[in-house]
């Protein structure tokens, strides 16, 4: 296996999975940034994600541990910790440890996605993330889309990707035709760099076949937001609207999970399986995708074209002051808030 060019311990906030797979009362050992976790939802529906290990003697708190109203209890002697990572109970004496504590981690969960932070330096949240329905323009609410469901999701095993490969996804624009079977190249209509995030815009006429039986050419449109390293997030409307969340989250220094959610719009007259294929069809182009991604190895500096190098021009210059700084990184930007 090639070893990742890049740190695989970018900051930002990156999926953990998803929110219905964590229902109250349950406890689920991860391992995220090359950190053993474990995953709780208190009975009040709250997620907790602490460090794995109990501060007695080190039993893996995923694996048998159990909730306790708003703790969770170690399989091994039954010591309770707090969503802090306080020690709230020693079964068999009156005191707790008031010494130890189990390392936390900044959580939030968003339209049935479940997040951590991670800095590895430690540091608070720079910034929040928003709901996906919040973030386009145009694209309507929640209530106008369909449960996101098991037909909307999908999750690789481990693979040798990094966070940075579907960040300058949505920018190449060239791929679209080659990967995804467009009939051309689409055109980037805008650009937005923000100081954690980086939006575009891609125009792509498609083709369907109208009432008539003659085929039509529609103007298709994709909204791009990228948010940190971990998370883009898009739009793209046409026949129907599709909302979806690339999530990619490294899992140690050589491996990450991508986590895929797709939700489709209501539309009039359409069937459940209709509503399926669309989102099977979106699943199918990121599988597209990552069949590059798991055998790429990332060039630097790449050998562009004319195009995309006065692309990558334009995006350096206005991002002089922000992170990330897709679409091309350099690396030791890219690697400037790692330890
Ligand atoms: S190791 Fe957890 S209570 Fe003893
Ligand atoms: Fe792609």
């Amino acid at each position: 296996m090639l070893p990742m060019a890049l740190s695989m311990k970018p900051t930002g906030w990156f999926q953990i999975g998803w929110s219905a797979d964590l229902e109250a009362g349950d406890v689920t050992p991860l391992r995220y940034f090359g950190h053993d976790l474990v995953a709780y939802r208190t009975q009040n529906g709250r997620l907790v994600v602490l460090n794995a290990y109990c501060e007695h003697l080190g039993a893996h708190l995923g694996h048998g541990g159990s909730v306790s109203g708003d703790d969770i209890a170690c399989p091994f002697h039954g010591w309770q910790w707090s969503p802090e990572g306080r020690n709230t109970c020693i079964p068999y004496q009156k005191t707790t440890n008031r010494v130890r504590k189990i390392g936390t981690w900044p959580i939030t969960e968003r339209d049935g996605i479940m997040y951590i932070w991670h800095n590895v330096d430690g540091g608070a949240p720079l910034y929040d993330v928003p709901s996906i329905f919040d973030l386009f323009p145009g694209s309507g609410s929640a209530s106008d889309y369909h449960e996101l469901g098991e037909a909307g999701r999908f999750a690789t095993a481990e693979l040798p990707i990094h966070p940075q490969y579907a960040a300058e996804n949505g920018v190449d624009f060239a791929h679209f035709k080659y990967v995804h079977r467009a009939d051309e190249i689409p055109t980037v209509v805008h650009r937005e760099f923000g100081e954690y995030d980086f939006k575009t815009e891609l125009a792509l006429n498609f083709k369907r076949r109208g009432a008539d039986g003659e085929f039509e050419t529609v103007a298709g449109r994709t909204k791009a937001a990228l948010l940190g390293l971990g998370l883009g997030f898009s739009y793209a409307d046409g026949v129907g609207a599709i909302c979806s969340l690339t999530a990619v989250t490294p899992v140690d220094d050589e491996r990450s999970i991508l986590r895929f959610s797709t939700w489709a719009s209501k539309e009039d007259g359409e069937d459940e399986s209709r509503v399926i294929k669309r989102q099977r069809n979106a699943i199918g182009q990121v599988q597209a995708d990552i069949a590059i991604w798991e055998h790429q190895r990332y060039t630097e500096p790449p050998g562009l074209a004319t195009a995309e190098a006065a692309a990558s021009a334009t995006s350096a210059s206005g991002l002089a002051t922000s992170t990330p700084r897709p679409p091309r990184p350099r690396r030791r930007r890219a690697d400037r808030r790692d330890r």
